[in-house]
């Protein structure tokens, strides 16, 4: 496995080609980044939870007919999938205001988007993931008006399955990020769904149960995210 060639490595996840031509290793990172890379630290344990996270998400969408590019775990921070052609547009959905939408629109945190806000970014550190239209997606040629529709459909779908998985976990779905990618040009939901990409709050106390904790230096990181992973059944050690 040493040997292995390493394709690329993120802030969170290292890309390593896998077995096959059309299949990546997914090796997930205890690294923790916010603010575009300006926040740094790693975390004992990350990595293993969100690898476990990611795992059980995405067997669960494509239980329920989300097509997404998650084959298998393979280690206890790895899991194979297939390779795909990322389409470099974040979509972000949001249950309720929190995060750059508020401060974007002046928005009190916490107040219910009905119907979900949606919205897209360019997934652009250096210009810190600009908020972004259907109409820079198709004069820029990220994506075509079919995949722009299909994203919107999946994002929105994932939403309603996500916000039930979690509501039964006592948690509110308060937002979250996707990426699709084409596989043999067919759209695919790809990179990961774990607490780093989304926020979490208890439906109680209404405390932060996501990457919010390391943003804002609340403490605990980990030990929310396995705590969300415990409530929705994720197996893993505590
Ligand atoms: P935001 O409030 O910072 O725009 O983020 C909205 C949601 O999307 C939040 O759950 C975090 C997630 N997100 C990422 O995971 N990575 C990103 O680069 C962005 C822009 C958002
Ligand atoms: N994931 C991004 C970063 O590391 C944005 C964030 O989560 O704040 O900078």
């Amino acid at each position: 496995m040493s040997t292995r060639e390493k394709l690329y490595e993120g802030k969170a996840k290292v890309v390593y080609a896998g077995d096959h031509a059309d299949e990546l290793i997914l090796h997930f990172k205890d690294d923790t980044s916010a603010f575009d890379g300006e926040k740094l630290a790693q975390l004992a344990r990350k990595g293993e939870v969100n690898n476990a996270f990611n795992a059980f998400i995405m067997e669960y969408l494509q239980e329920a007919g989300v097509p997404t590019h998650f084959l298998r775990r393979s280690g206890a921070q790895e899991s194979v999938v297939q390779r795909l052609e990322m389409i470099p547009v974040e979509c972000v959905i949001r249950n309720r205001a929190a995060g750059s939408l508020c401060r974007r629109l002046g928005i009190e945190e916490g107040r219910v988007l009905e119907p979900p806000v949606l919205e897209f970014f360019l997934k652009n550190d250096a210009l810190h993931d600009p908020l972004i239209n259907r109409s820079h997606i198709r004069s820029f040629a990220w994506a075509t008006a079919e995949e722009v529709e299909a994203m919107t459909r999946w994002t929105e779908r994932v939403n309603v399955l996500l916000v039930d998985l979690f509501a039964r976990a006592g948690l509110i779905l308060v937002d979250f990020k996707l990426e699709f990618g084409r596989f043999q040009g067919d759209l695919r939901l790809g990179d990961e769904f774990s607490p780093d990409g989304c926020r979490l709050w208890d439906a109680q106390s209404l405390e932060k149960m996501d990457k919010d904790r390391f943003r804002r230096d609340l403490g605990g990181v980990v030990e929310a995210y396995l705590e969300v992973a415990r409530r929705i059944g994720v197996p893993l050690a505590s």
